[in-house]
């Protein structure tokens, strides 16, 4: 069984609860996961500083799992390069600079090929809108984004589990009603026809876990929630553990309780795969 610790948005800076993040990296270094994967948003402004803690972070996890982790929009410098136009890799310096070089990494364990997809690329051509409020916020997949993933899945054996790890929710919110991917429907469709079994994502600061339908094979996406003190509705902050059994996917998603001051069990589903 491979076992999976998913978080997402911890938002290094003034968001973060320091009891939260230790709490985490408690439950890190006792279950020993076989990877930790957190989908994007480790700072608040893409500052240094706190791109510094997140590295601590994942120095610490990396002493007991394997980590994937990718970019999300909090973490692109997009007034480096609004449209695209200027220093269009400057946007993600200081990601590059303390987290990973690679802003779309793949992982391969025993049995499962964990393929990461940008989504987060800041005020760009593919994310333009009238919403004002969705400026440099909307994620966006190209298909030559899409086009790689295939291959790397292809490189892999084929019942491996096919994992996706990227920022942004493709299904909408319960409390936002918002979906933070441009092209959902479009971009599930090519999950399907690549057989992915599992999308990791975050971004809407409130947990989810959803399976979407196909003719062929199913998509669970987990949508970890916020571990930070901006999750949506006061709601309290989120990590998911995923174990992926024989043909199985479970979701646990662990709650923070502040009584307790530690993460405590809450909602769990299972799916055939
Ligand atoms: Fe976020
Ligand atoms: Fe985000």
């Amino acid at each position: 069984m491979t076992r999976v610790l998913h978080a997402s948005d911890l938002h290094f800076g003034k968001p973060a609860v320091p009891e939260q993040i230790e709490a985490i990296e408690a439950v890190i270094q006792e279950q020993k996961f076989d990877v930790v994967a957190i989908s994007g948003d480790l700072s608040q402004r893409a500052r240094s500083g706190e791109f510094q803690r997140a590295r601590a972070f994942l120095r610490h996890a990396q002493q007991v799992s394997k980590t994937i982790v990718v970019p999300g929009n909090h973490d692109v410098k997009w007034w480096r390069a609004p449209l695209e136009i200027g220093d269009r890799l400057g946007r993600y310096s200081n990601y590059k600079k303390y987290i990973d070089e690679e802003l779309e990494p793949v992982l391969r364990i025993h049995g499962a090929t964990f393929v990461g997809l940008l989504t987060a690329h800041g005020v760009s051509r593919h994310t333009l809108t009238w919403n004002v409020r969705d400026i440099g916020v909307l994620g966006a997949l190209k298909k030559s984004q899409l086009d790689r993933a295939a291959k790397e899945f292809a490189h892999s054996p084929p019942d491996d589990w096919r994992i996706v790890v990227m920022h942004h929710n493709p299904v909408k919110g319960e409390l936002s009603q918002r979906h933070g991917l441009r092209n959902t429907p479009r971009v599930l469709g090519a999950f399907a026809d690549l057989g992915v079994h599992l999308v990791l994502c975050g971004h809407d600061h409130q947990e989810a876990v959803h399976y979407i339908e196909h003719t062929k094979r199913g998509t669970v996406i987990s949508t970890a929630g916020t571990v930070s003190n901006r999750s949506r509705g006061g709601r309290p902050s989120s990590i998911n553990v995923i174990e992926l059994g024989e043909r199985k996917i479970h979701v646990a998603t662990l709650i923070w309780s502040r009584e307790k001051s530690g993460f405590v069990a809450g909602p769990e589903r299972s799916f055939a795969a």
